[in-house]
């Protein structure tokens, strides 16, 4: 059996809510036009993965496949969530839990809308819609390469856990 262990820095964070009972699907950034947060549905999967695949610090890899993120979130119904402006995908989070923790992935934003507090308004939504679930604890997995993305989240409240190690196995 090929065995493969994968060994790369772990960043894990706890999740500290900004603004608790938080359920806002609409805000308007400063001076900018609409942008709605709403559930993730299948059919953004092919603007997802554009958005995703033109930022730097996501990578779209196994398990990103139409079918396996429909089944993601038909197991995790309504966490995930993007963010529109006119129709179009500006902004994008994936979140689930296991029962016992919260999982966010890919939370990516158009870097044309960078700095308008969409990126902040998804992990918002992740996270409280986590809480009303029952989940007390959520973490993300940062690259070792994505030194915006660490700032991003240490920005945000979320805290690096030291000494931990991410490991994985191919099944
Ligand atoms: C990280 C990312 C999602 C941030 O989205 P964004 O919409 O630009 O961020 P926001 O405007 O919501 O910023 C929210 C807060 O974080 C701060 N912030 C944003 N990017 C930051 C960064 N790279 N470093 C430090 N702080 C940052 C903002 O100044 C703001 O602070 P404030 O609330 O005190 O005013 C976006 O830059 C992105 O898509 N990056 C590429 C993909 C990526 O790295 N994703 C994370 C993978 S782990």
């Amino acid at each position: 059996m090929l065995l493969l262990v994968l060994v790369i820095d772990l960043f894990e964070f706890k999740a500290v809510r900004l603004h608790p009972g938080l359920d806002s699907v609409s805000f308007l950034p400063q001076g900018m036009p609409a942008i709605n947060t709403r559930e993730f549905v299948i059919d953004d999967y092919d603007q997802a993965v554009a958005l995703w695949n033109v930022v730097e610090g996501v990578e779209v890899a196994e398990g990103d496949s139409k079918e396996e993120i429909r089944a993601y979130l038909l197991r995790n119904p309504g966490l995930s969530r993007v963010a529109e402006e006119d129709g179009a995908i500006v902004g994008a989070v994936l979140c689930g839990h296991d029962g016992r923790r919260g999982l966010i992935y890919h939370l990516a934003v158009a870097p044309a809308h960078h700095g308008k507090g969409i990126g902040k308004q998804l992990v918002q939504e992740c996270v409280t819609q986590l809480h009303d679930t029952g989940i007390t604890r959520a973490l993300i997995l940062v690259a070792s390469d994505n030194p915006r993305g660490r700032s991003f989240w240490l920005r945000n409240g979320w805290e690096e856990v030291p000494g931990a190690l991410l490991m994985g196995i191919d099944l």
